[in-house]
């Protein structure tokens, strides 16, 4: 069942084609891999869907409604969410208000944004319960700016995850952080996906980790789909390998 498409749908900036006509869809349980050259329109993508940025033209429908004209808040409200390739954190709050913030937005309250959590201790508990499935409950006193790139790309998947959404769009989950972080990264958010029975679109560079969690591939190649299958479809791929090599060796 799909649970998003997209139909020719476009961004230009300039004569920047940064997404050309895309037909795009998602299936509800899945765990999409979106990849492709830098500059190949994956983050715009995710920019037109969760709506950060507005469309030139085409659609958008999720669960059957069109919120190519919604607002960010309207879509986070039916479900979508995402986290930022470059992280998007309040770094002079804790690693627990910073899930708090979130969990206050999803339902709708105000806060100041000084000592949130300690004022509410059901979304105390929530936000602790996030971070423990992130491995993080041992950093919930530490402002997020004092925590490792790799502590900071978990916290922002998690800040995305307790929006509860139905469909997360990951953007580049594990950029910037060693090889040897890259693995245990992508096991705990897998299993949150898996286990939550989420719904997920990661962006990725790593082949490695695209072909080891994925269960679709779609290719981006100048802003327009090039190729979209199974992992085993997309490996023997002639296209794609031409594609991609010398990109991301
Ligand atoms: N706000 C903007 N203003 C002008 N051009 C933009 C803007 N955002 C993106 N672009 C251009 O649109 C194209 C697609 O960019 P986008 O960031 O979507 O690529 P990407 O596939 O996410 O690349 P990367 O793997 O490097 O993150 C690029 O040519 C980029 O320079
Ligand atoms: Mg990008």
């Amino acid at each position: 069942m799909s649970l998003l498409s997209t139909k020719a749908l476009v961004k230009y900036f300039g004569d920047t084609h940064a997404v050309d006509r895309v037909d795009f869809t998602v299936t509800q349980g899945e765990l999409l891999a979106l990849i492709g050259s830098n500059g190949a329109g994956k983050t715009t993508l995710v920019n037109l869907i969760s709506g950060l940025l507005r469309a030139d033209s085409g659609q958008i429908h999720f669960q059957g409604t069109d919120v190519t004209h919604q607002s960010i808040h309207e879509r986070i409200a039916e479900g979508i969410a995402r986290s930022f390739q470059l992280v998007n954190l309040f770094d002079q709050l804790s690693t627990l208000d910073n899930i708090a913030l979130s969990i206050f937005s999803r339902e709708g309250k105000t806060r100041r944004l000084f000592a949130l959590a300690d004022h509410d201790s059901a979304v105390q508990d929530e936000a602790m319960a996030v971070l423990r499935q992130f491995g993080l409950e041992g950093k919930a006193r530490m402002v997020a700016g004092g925590l490792s790139q790799g502590e900071r790309k978990l916290l922002d998947v998690a800040v995305a995850y307790a929006l509860r959404p139905k469909l997360l769009f990951l953007d580049e989950p594990t950029s910037g952080v060693s090889t040897r972080e890259k693995a245990p990264i992508m096991d705990i958010i897998t299993s949150i996906v898996r286990s939550g029975r989420i719904t997920a679109v990661i962006i990725e560079h790593d082949m490695d980790v695209v072909f080891k969690y994925s269960d679709r591939i779609v290719v981006m190649h100048e802003g327009a789909v090039l190729a979209d299958g199974t992992p085993d479809q997309i490996r023997t791929n002639d296209q794609v390998a031409m594609t991609l090599l010398g990109t991301h060796v």
